[in-house]
């Protein structure tokens, strides 16, 4: 005898599954026991999940993408019913891959016509992939500094590229629907460097033999599978309202031979200011708010995963 998912799988539309961290973190959710609508410009190549194609920058595609069936039959048994929550993931993920207006217009109108549709149908739980470049420092002209450690969701967020705004501008048209729309909870995940696990080893050994490179991601990253785990904690917890959290891992990037957290920013980040005491290995992106609202605990900490601490 099956035995229903406990607790209840819930309605997801998932856009942008298709893509390097969408695909990861649909497989997460799917071991909850939840059912998935991928809407994407492309397909995504899982027997489990039917992909609906829309292009989201137009507003009837996505208004019609959060009211429609989860996969087609002949006929439709059951009628439509509303989505339990909306993870939003579609777009253009770094400047420069597209010219910076197109960036700037598929991201900024994707993410209104998905916040805007799904408030309007009553869908109550929105979750939307912001960046930890709206710190600034990955994509600025030149060599720049964050204005302190450890960074949290309070830290300034003032970019000059395209893409880092475009994210800016969804997190305020989330706050402005959260607003108007009581009883919505929106969610915006700052997520670092995606680490999948099939090319884990390779990002790790260039974070470990080059750790100067990488202040501009400030030494920070999100487990693919991580990151579907701080999605299912998103799911979980209602009646936050409007919420930015740092969605990243654990720990700080840099070998152990580098000494702490705050040794490490001393040497790499002289003027940069260190605003309380650090954990040893904490991560220079705090994901203390994330630990504490949602009850996140990570699962795929670099340094387990690589077999340096016991599991
Ligand atoms: N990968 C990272 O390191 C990283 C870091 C921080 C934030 N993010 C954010 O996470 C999300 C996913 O990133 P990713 O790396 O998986 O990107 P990706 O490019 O691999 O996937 C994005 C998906 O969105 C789809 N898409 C693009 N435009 C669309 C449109 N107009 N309508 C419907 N679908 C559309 C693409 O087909 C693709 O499958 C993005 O919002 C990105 O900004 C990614």
């Amino acid at each position: 005898m099956s035995s229903a998912p406990f607790p209840p799988g819930k309605r997801i539309v998932f856009t942008g599954g298709s893509g390097v961290a969408g695909r990861h973190v649909i497989d997460k959710l799917l071991s909850y026991g939840h059912e998935i609508l991928n809407v994407d410009i492309t397909p995504l190549d899982n027997p489990n999940v039917y992909t609906l194609k829309a292009d989201l920058t137009d507003g009837a595609q996505a208004f019609n993408s959060l009211s429609c069936h989860f996969r087609v039959s002949e006929p439709f048994m059951e009628p439509v019913k509303t989505p339990d929550a909306v993870v939003h993931f579609a777009g253009i993920p770094q400047p420069m891959r597209l010219p910076d207006n197109e960036t700037f217009r598929i991201n900024t109108m994707g993410s209104y016509n998905i916040i805007e549709s799904a408030c309007k149908l009553g869908i109550k739980k929105i979750i939307l992939a912001s960046s930890l470049t709206t710190y600034g420092v990955t994509y600025a002209e030149g060599d720049i500094n964050y204005p302190h450690f450890p960074i949290t969701e309070d830290t300034p967020t003032e970019p000059m590229d395209v893409y880092a705004t475009s994210k800016i501008c969804m997190e305020r048209i989330a706050g402005s629907f959260a607003k108007r729309f009581k009883g919505v909870d929106i969610y915006c995940l700052r997520i670092s460097a995606v680490i999948e696990p099939e090319n884990h080893a390779e990002k790790f050994n260039a974070y470990l033999t080059r750790p100067g490179d990488f202040k501009v991601h400030a030494w920070s990253y999100t487990d693919a599978r991580d990151l579907g785990n701080m999605v299912q904690c998103c799911l979980e917890k209602d009646g936050l309202g409007f919420q930015v959290f740092n969605a990243v891992n654990d720990e700080i990037t840099v070998p152990e031979e580098e000494g702490s957290s705050e040794e490490w920013l001393g040497r790499a980040c002289p003027h940069t200011k260190i605003t309380r005491r650090m954990g040893v290995r904490e991560s220079p992106v705090s994901n203390e708010k994330m630990r504490g609202l949602l009850g996140f605990r990570e699962k795929f900490g670099w340094r387990r995963v690589m077999g340096r601490v016991e599991v």
